[in-house]
């Protein structure tokens, strides 16, 4: 395959030889860029449904278009697939690839039934193999800085949690307005603050409410609302949707202080981000240097797969499958209002 003769770094390990299963928007506007700014990486071919648009894709990275999927799964060259598809369609590509020898960054959520991302983990390390579920924001060192002032103690005692991630409206015919494909504002976008939640409030968190809104007519969440809580009564809410303004952020309470974190999710790469500190004696912004998140994450896995192959984060994804599965449940006890089916 054509990236496989690229030059190695001097002194580093070969570079994982990567492939990218379908044309997705995450893998061309983050992902490739990513993939090819990390010395680790190499992408060695772009798998798509459709063979022009492997071709256009595969072109802009001089690395080999592939018609299918599972064409890329028999290549021996390959060591590692990313899985950039619909929901849905995760646990089997995932599967699949494990089954072919290939280590796997697989798009959040990896799956959203605890069971099959157990059983996909166990897999891969009956095979010494890495999977890892492809959060980047957790990559971003301002969530360190975050963590750091939290334990010097900014804001006190850790109270609660609020986490927003609201997108406007994507286009028509987009994969989060199919059901069959694993759509929904819940697998799409709650995520991102319930791990937020879940890194900040610890292992024990559990959902305690939740309510959906649902389309009316194509089914999927629009957006929705989640009380969680942990032992000793810490608290957390999320709200997210995707059919509104957009806001990215969260918040922790403690018992002298707030802190915030605007544009928690998607910051822009190359500009400083602001923690935003308040105490009773005033308030305080604390900067934090640039960073790129998505190639942090990418470097993650490619040190993993060279270093560490079971180095792999799976209490935090089979934590989030827990928690998807609790919203649903506390969404199908709440009482019906008018307003829960309403656009
Ligand atoms: N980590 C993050 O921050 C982040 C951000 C955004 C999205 N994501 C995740 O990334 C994944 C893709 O999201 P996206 O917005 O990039 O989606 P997208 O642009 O619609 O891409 C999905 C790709 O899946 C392939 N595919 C295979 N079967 C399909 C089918 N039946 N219908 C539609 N597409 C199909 C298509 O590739 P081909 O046609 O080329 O085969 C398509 O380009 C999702 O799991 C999403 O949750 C993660």
């Amino acid at each position: 395959m054509n990236g496989r003769s690229a030059v190695t770094p001097p002194g580093g390990p070969e570079p994982v030889r990567i492939a990218v299963l379908g044309c997705a928007d995450i893998a061309r506007r983050r992902m490739l860029p990513a993939f090819a700014a990390d010395p680790g990486s190499r992408v060695v071919a772009v798998a798509s449904r459709d063979a022009s648009k492997a071709r256009d894709l595969a072109g802009r990275y001089g690395c080999e278009p592939v018609t299918g999927y599972a064409q890329v799964l028999a290549d021996p060259g390959v060591e590692a697939v990313y899985v950039p598809l619909p929901v849905s369609l995760h646990a089997e590509w995932i599967e699949r690839a494990l089954r072919a020898g290939k280590h796997v960054l697989g798009e959040k959520p990896l799956t959203p039934d605890a069971g099959v991302t157990q059983r996909l983990f166990a897999l891969a390390r009956s095979r010494g193999l890495v999977l890892a579920e492809n959060f980047m924001w957790p990559y971003h060192r301002r969530h360190r800085r975050v963590r750091e002032l939290l334990a010097d103690g900014a804001i006190g005692e850790l109270r609660g949690f609020t986490g927003e991630f609201t997108i406007p409206a994507p286009p028509p015919g987009n994969i989060r307005y199919r059901p069959e494909l694993g759509g929904g504002a819940l697998l799409d976008i709650a995520v991102h603050p319930l791990l937020a939640a879940w890194l900040h409030l610890g292992p024990e968190l559990e959902v305690r409410g939740a309510r959906l809104r649902r389309h009316p007519v194509h089914g999927v969440d629009t957006g929705g609302a989640v009380l969680l809580s942990a032992p000793g009564g810490t608290t957390a809410q999320v709200v997210f949707g995707m059919e509104h303004a957009y806001r990215s952020a969260y918040e922790l309470c403690g018992s002298e202080g707030r802190l915030r974190v605007e544009r928690a999710y998607a910051p822009a790469a190359g500009h400083p981000t602001v923690i935003r500190l308040e105490r009773p004696n005033g308030s305080q912004e604390v900067t934090v240097e640039s960073d790129d998140q998505y190639l942090n994450a990418v470097r993650a896995f490619s040190l993993a797969v060279r270093n560490a192959p079971n180095d792999l984060r799976e209490d935090q994804s089979l934590a989030l499958a827990r928690l998807l599965a609790g919203v649903h449940a506390a969404d199908a006890t709440a009482p019906a209002t008018a307003s829960a089916t309403t656009p």
